[in-house]
């Protein structure tokens, strides 16, 4: 193909960038030090996850810290494979995009080469406080009550739920969900529901569709339930209308491998009405040879602005198709068409280990093709929803087209099993194919939440 190719396209703006201060340098100027130069950008950029007790493996705060790891910082910054992001930069533009500016990547390229220096303390800014695994300053926290995870239990969904006792509505404009343990907490979805809706007695992962069937505490679509990669096709299976599914889910928060705190624009808040509960359904995933116990939170950060929009999302899916062993570049589509106009606010694509590329197009009802959302190189362990800058309004009758790429071979490292045809189920070992559009409907004149201090809430 003719276009560029944009790492060596990179690097060599790099090295433009790059020259000048090492010149300055060699003629005895200031060096480039991690003081001045390198701390601020691993403060705004690296260490809400490299400190201590947090997702990242080591910490990246002070000098001695982060001095054995310099050459691998180079490394993983060069290459952008740090601060990890996924989505096409030249897809949409995104306000939690946490890619490197080409100036501060020279600048730790330029430090690195140049011996890594420490420089002097009176330089160095205030590190970032981090609050018992908070990225957020929550105004209420509500945690789960304990729950034992057994030893070598890795396929473990638990719904639990969780009280809000609102006597009123409340508007949330950021949430964040911190397991207890993060060590057998995979993922968990908080979702509102309606405190009639909550089932007694029952645990909501046993309401089966009509070709799923349940092992433990996990579900999994039947190995003989009909198949359609196409989503988009019409479906001629009695008792299934069609193969793409779309719902509306109001989640205020959800931890997902490298999912960080989700901070809504201002003005746009999720409603939790009164008197609903929160549902937190949690993916335990146990490795250690021990039994533990965990009490995943939610922290709430109620509007402090007038709300003007309101959140939720559509959660749109394919669950039937079927993708067969050894192949490297398997596609699956999903269709859903937009019932009413939205404003579009964020998106996030969702599989599994054999996950490759996520893309969606919007056919708007004037015939127009756009695509608006892109990941190219999917990764499972990161799975960020993308915050739009620019809200934009999709009309009612927009088709969204979401096709998906799967590698089930050998080639990909993080498959657990080349050898298998893979349908969906809960487990990650099996697949889904999600794509998550979050969106906004105008609330005309909310007032703001009267602004309260922390409510905790055990
Ligand atoms: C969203 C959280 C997050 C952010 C932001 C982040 N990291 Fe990481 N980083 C991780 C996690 C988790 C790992 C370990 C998992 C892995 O290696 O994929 C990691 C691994 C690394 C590694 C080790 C790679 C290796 O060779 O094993 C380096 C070096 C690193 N990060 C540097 C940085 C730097 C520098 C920044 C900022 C410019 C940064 N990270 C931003 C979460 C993060």
């Amino acid at each position: 193909m003719s276009r560029p190719n944009r790492k060596g396209l990179n690097l060599h703006r790099l090295l433009l960038l790059a020259a000048p201060v090492l010149l300055t340098a060699a003629e005895g100027t200031p060096q480039i030090t991690f003081d001045k130069d390198v701390a601020p950008i691993l403060y705004s950029h690296c260490v809400v996850c490299h400190h201590a007790n947090d997702i990242a493996p080591m910490s990246l705060v002070t000098y001695q810290e982060v001095r054995p790891w310099a050459a691998a910082i180079r490394q993983a910054v060069v290459q952008r494979i740090m601060p990890p992001w996924h989505a096409d930069p030249h897809i949409g533009e995104y306000i939690n995009d946490s890619r490197l500016s080409e100036a501060d990547m020279a600048t730790i390229d330029a430090w690195v080469k140049s011996g890594a220096m420490e420089g002097s303390k009176e330089d160095l800014p205030p590190a970032p406080q981090f609050n018992n695994g908070w990225h957020i300053k929550p105004d209420l926290i509500l945690t789960i009550p304990e729950q034992t995870v057994a030893a070598a239990n890795q396929d473990d969904y638990e719904y639990i739920y969780v009280p809000t006792n609102f006597q009123e509505d409340r508007w949330i404009q950021a949430a964040e969900v911190v397991p207890g343990d993060r060590r057998v907490v995979h993922h968990a979805t908080v979702s509102v529901i309606a405190a009639d809706k909550v089932p007694i007695g029952k645990k909501a992962g046993e309401n089966l569709g009509p070709f799923e069937f349940r092992t433990g505490q996990v579900n999994h679509l039947k190995p003989d339930a009909p198949v359609s990669d196409d989503g988009c096709a019409t479906s001629t299976v009695p008792g299934l209308e069609s193969f793409s599914s779309g719902y509306v889910n109001h989640v205020p928060g959800i931890y997902l491998p490298g999912h960080l705190a989700e901070v809504r624009p201002p003005g746009y808040a999720l409603k939790i009405p009164a008197g609903s509960y929160l549902q937190f359904q949690v993916h335990y995933s146990n490795r250690l040879k021990e039994t533990v116990t965990d009490r995943t939170s939610i922290g709430l950060v109620f509007a402090k602005e007038p709300v003007t929009h309101e959140v939720a999302q559509y959660e749109i899916w394919n669950n039937y198709f079927l993708i067969p062993p050894s192949d490297s570049a398997h596609k699956v589509t999903s269709c859903f068409t937009l019932p009413k106009d939205v404003t579009v606010v964020a998106y996030t694509a969702h599989m599994h280990f054999r996950g490759k590329s996520m893309t969606t197009e919007a056919i708007y009802p004037d015939g127009r093709h756009e695509v608006i959302f892109n990941v190219p190189k999917y990764d499972f362990r990161w799975q960020e929803t993308y915050f739009l800058k620019h809200q934009f309004l999709m009309p009612k009758g927009t088709k969204l087209v979401t096709t998906a790429y799967f590698d089930n071979s050998v080639n990909n490292p993080l498959n657990p099993d080349a050898t298998k045809a893979v349908r969906w189920g809960e487990p990650s070992n099996e697949e889904m194919m999600g794509f998550w559009l979050a969106y906004a409907d105008d609330v005309p004149q909310k007032p703001a939440e009267p602004s309260s201090g922390l409510e905790s809430k055990q």
